[in-house]
């Protein structure tokens, strides 16, 4: 069977491979991938970045976000059935993976499917584990591919909402920064809460933001600061210098959620009184999110499925390119949306 495969830590190495097939064991479930969506974390791993092999092998397949469907009934679910599957799992020694927390894990020595010592989904079968797997509505069909992006937003927002939690606070204003897959999600989940959302990137318009009632700023224009101040600002643009500002764009009591990665070695600027002076007086929190837990995953899908009902259309035009397997560059280059790996009609 194919799979795309690349070799963590050397630049360029990704291809499309014949890998033996996976046999289900006892204990696992059987499913067959139809799609994997391509994010960012992907990207770096193809270009020698991030990534490692499962031990004693030179070879990872990539792929975390994943859409497949059961192959043969068993553990609770049936054939032809609709799964996605978590990315994450314990380490084994800490306290947070015990109380089946892998994504607050203690130690780092987690493993992550197609990222981390656990081959990934771009293959045409996978054996896995039923803890792992996640429902998929029927209704939501192929937007379904879309789960572990949704599943990183909404950990952000429940562990917003919870620092937010700590004291009387009110989530009425959010600024959302960068419009990518994890923006525009970000930007319809805030939304489906009845948010007042800004998102704001560098394009001079943003049609799918404005199809969700959120307002679009152009960075090209505008100043974020002449937007005024949040309760919640999300980064999700991947840049460690407006990383810095969003603690200056926070109202009292606001909260800062950073969810872009940025690599660079940089030195970035913060007005001094801003950290020195405001962020004490006015019990602001600046945090960073990864991964999800189980429950993020199910609350990801009923969202999704919610925001599906709500604006069908444009649900339907956050995948922007959907190419075969072995079109992946074409995907590893795509801006301007979701791409999508189909290994299955
Ligand atoms: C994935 C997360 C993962 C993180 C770090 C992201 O792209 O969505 O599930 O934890 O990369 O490896």
């Amino acid at each position: 069977m194919i799979a795309l495969v690349t070799e963590p830590a050397h630049t360029h190495t990704t291809h499309v491979e014949d890998v033996p097939v996976v046999e289900a064991r006892e204990g696992e479930v059987l499913v067959r991938t139809l799609e994997v969506g391509v994010c960012g974390t992907d990207r770096e791993i193809s270009e020698g970045l991030f990534g490692v092999a499962p031990e004693g092998e030179q070879l990872l397949v990539l792929g975390h976000e994943s859409l497949a469907v059961v192959e043969r009934d068993g553990y609770g679910f049936t054939r032809g059935q609709l799964v996605t599957a978590t990315v994450r799992r314990s380490c084994g020694h800490c306290i947070a993976c015990a109380e089946d927390s892998p994504d607050s894990c203690l130690t780092g020595d987690y493993s992550e499917r197609g990222i981390t010592r656990l081959h990934g989904y771009a293959r045409e079968l996978v054996a896995e584990d039923p803890e792992q797997l996640v429902a998929i509505p029927k209704s939501l069909g192929r937007l379904g591919v879309l789960a572990e992006p949704t599943s990183i937003c909404e950990r952000a927002l429940r562990h917003a909402r919870t620092i937010g939690g700590r004291q009387p606070w009110q989530l009425e204003r959010a600024l959302v920064i960068g419009a990518g897959a994890i923006g525009l999600l970000m930007t319809y989940l805030l939304r489906l809460a009845d948010v007042e959302v800004w998102t704001a990137s560098l394009e001079p318009e943003n049609e799918l933001v404005e199809q969700s009632g959120a307002r679009y700023a152009s960075t090209h224009d505008n100043e974020l600061s002449e937007l005024g101040k949040f309760d919640l600002v999300i980064e999700a643009a991947g840049n460690a210098q407006l990383m810095a500002q969003t603690l200056g764009l926070l109202r009292r009591s606001g909260i800062a959620c950073l969810l872009g990665i940025d690599p660079r070695v940089q030195t970035v600027e913060l007005d001094g009184p801003v950290l020195g002076v405001d962020t004490i007086l006015e019990n602001r929190v600046l945090f960073g999110s990864v991964n999800a837990h189980r429950q993020d995953w199910l609350a990801a899908v009923e969202d999704l499925d919610r925001a599906r009902e709500r604006w069908p259309e444009a649900l339907e035009q956050f995948v922007t390119l959907r190419v075969p397997l072995d079109r992946f560059p074409e995907a590893f280059e795509h801006r301007g949306g979701k791409a999508t790996l189909v290994l299955s009609d």
